[in-house]
């Protein structure tokens, strides 16, 4: 790509506006800070610069410039991004080619993509009579099913087998993708709903019963190396920009409430594809939103689904909210039965996850025994003091005191008991645990770090013509002094982007990057790091030396390999 033009966008760029716009930023200092989406955490562990244009946690060791931010927060790819900030930034980017990546698995994306062409064809066929009357009755239009790519497999007992066979894909390819087994088709006379990953790519389907057949109502595609349904969440990749502009994410049981709900125009939605929600799927979902509607099915595990996800999310600080669908009906019926106006006013009066539980702790509760209503009584408190808003505090005391008749001053005074003051705490960011550096390892990316920040050590750095532990550190600096030359000036942002395809370099870079180096120098200080990295190469020369000593039997030989080292003990090679 165009390293001008990409430049170009990144200059015009504010990267603190880029990622305030999906997390919350505050400023300290010169830096802004806020919880890394990268890694679970509650602690605003992540720094943003504005001076830099970068930014870095120090806990997780995670960095970049505002395109890395973006390509991993937004699961796009660089071309992608760089078309999306480039129109922002009003710069054209007719030139950018979107490529997809992960190449070596372009075969198996295009398998499914084949497949569900394949698929919706036979629902538009004259053998797909039956299945267009079952999609009927359960009130899907076409326009519907095309949005969702919804298809069919037949009767027959190889056609989709074929056919892939045909575009030359081998029998171990087929047996691969899960859609074709021994040469058989694995899906018959099912509705075919293709899944996407985050990045909007096919990666399987789920097929649905609607008339006679073997096996679940559901069955979905087999795990491969490219579908974890663990790691998926229906309808993802189209939710995403609803959920930025909406900014709340309805998190839904099934295919058919996300297909539903867009049919009402509500699209800000995603499917668990079960009732569970694994990490990957939690990260998935807060990074659509911090403000999460859940909205299961209203049977029982739908019900124990929304406590147990909703308590989850509500400890990991997230806005939750709470939809119950009545009459243990799921979005999907509940619309078809009461019409697209009821349910806004559920989700209107959506509750917030602690009144709802506060609600819940009713439950089975017997307000005539006077020591279960006590029992109630105490655990709504400690729900209240849970929430970090005093006056939905001093609410929720005031509805106890006047519902069941108590001193307002009683409760308060238990409330206070359960719920000490507590001490501000000043905001600490927990360093990780890295992995300790020797003190080679620090003088060498010290000098790196240096490098990135003051031109003038990357000419330091060539003259002195350092000789470093590893290779990976030969090589960052010899592509930073490289990028210096080519284009005039340092720069980090930029520069995470000339070696954005490097990835054991670009490890190195962000490791440098997220610790703690000083940013400011002076050339008897810089000096004194070349000298440390120095002595380690003289001792490195020292050893291989001696081992030569060693080894070598010729007297006269050995004395010259001995006036080596002593030289080098002078410091005179
Ligand atoms: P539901 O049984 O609630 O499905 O399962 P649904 O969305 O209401 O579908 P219809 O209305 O009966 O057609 C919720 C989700 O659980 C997964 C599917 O992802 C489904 O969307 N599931 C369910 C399976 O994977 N297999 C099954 O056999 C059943
Ligand atoms: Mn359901």
């Amino acid at each position: 790509m165009n390293q001008d033009l990409v430049a170009e966008i990144r200059s015009k760029i504010d990267i603190v506006d880029v990622i305030s716009e999906r997390i919350p930023l505050i400023a300290k200092g010169k830096n802004y800070f806020g919880v890394c989406p990268f890694h679970e955490d509650t602690h605003p562990s992540m720094s943003v610069s504005r001076d830099k244009q970068i930014y870095r946690c120090f806990s997780c060791g995670e960095s970049g410039n505002v395109f890395n931010f973006v390509m991993k927060y937004d699961h796009k790819n660089f071309s992608e991004v760089i078309k999306e900030l480039g129109e922002r930034a009003g710069v054209d980017t007719k030139t950018v080619r979107i490529h997809q990546k992960d190449e070596k698995y372009n075969n198996l994306y295009e398998a499914y993509q084949l497949s569900q062409k394949y698929y919706q064809n036979n629902l538009y066929s004259k053998l797909g009579r039956e299945a267009r009357k079952y999609l009927e009755t359960r009130k899907l239009e076409e326009e519907t099913l095309k949005e969702f790519g919804v298809g069919l497999s037949l009767e027959s007992d190889n056609d989709l087998t074929m056919l892939l066979k045909n575009k030359k894909y081998d029998v171990a390819t087929l047996n691969q993708i899960g859609l074709s087994n021994d040469m058989h088709d694995v899906y018959k006379n099912r509705i075919m709903f293709p899944l996407y990953d985050p990045y909007g790519r096919i990666v399987g389907f789920s097929g649905r019963v609607y008339k006679d057949s073997n096996g679940g109502k559901y069955v979905n595609t087999k795990e491969t190396v490219i579908f974890k349904k663990g790691n998926c969440l229906y309808h993802y990749h189209e939710a995403k920009d609803y959920c930025k502009s909406l900014k709340s994410v309805i998190l839904v049981e099934g295919f058919m409430d996300v297909i539903r709900l867009s049919t009402i125009g509500i699209k800000n939605t995603v499917a668990l594809m079960g009732t569970a929600l694994t990490k990957e799927q939690t990260t998935l979902l807060t990074r659509l939103s911090n403000h999460i509607i859940i909205c299961l099915d209203g049977d029982g595990p739908g019900k124990n689904a929304a406590k147990k996800i909703g308590e989850n999310l509500f400890n990991m600080g997230i806005e939750v909210k709470i939809i119950t669908i009545p009459n243990e009906e799921d979005p999907d019926s509940f619309i078809l039965k009461n019409g697209k106006e009821k349910f806004l006013s559920l989700l209107e009066y959506a509750e917030n996850y602690s009144d709802y539980k506060i609600h819940l702790l009713k439950e089975n509760v017997n307000f005539q025994s006077e020591e279960e209503l006590a029992s109630y009584i105490h655990s709504v408190l400690l729900e209240a003091s849970k929430i970090d808003d005093e006056i939905r505090q001093e609410i929720i005391l005031k509805k106890l005191a006047k519902n069941y008749d108590i001193g307002y001053n009683t409760l308060e005074k238990r409330f206070k008991e359960l719920n000490p003051k507590k001490k501000k705490q000043p905001e600490k960011i927990e360093v990780a645990k890295k992995s300790r550096k020797d003190k080679y390892q620090q003088a060498v990316e010290q000098i790196i770090y240096f490098m990135l920040n003051h031109d003038w050590v990357v000419d330091q750095v060539e003259k002195e013509k350092l000789v470093c532990p590893t290779n990976e550190e030969r090589l960052l600096i010899s592509e930073i002094i490289y990028f210096y030359k080519k284009n005039g000036y340092i720069d980090i942002a930029d520069f995470f982007t000339f070696i954005q395809d490097k990835n054991d370099l670009l490890k190195l870079l962000n490791s440098i990057v997220s610790s703690n180096y000083q940013e400011n120098v002076e050339k008897k200080n810089l000096f004194s790091y070349f000298h440390v990295v120095k002595d380690y190469s003289i001792n490195q020369q020292k050893v291989r030396l001696q081992e030569l000593m060693k080894e070598e039997k010729d007297p006269l030989e050995q004395a010259k390999i001995a006036d080596q080292i002593r030289k080098l003990k002078l410091g005179d090679n």
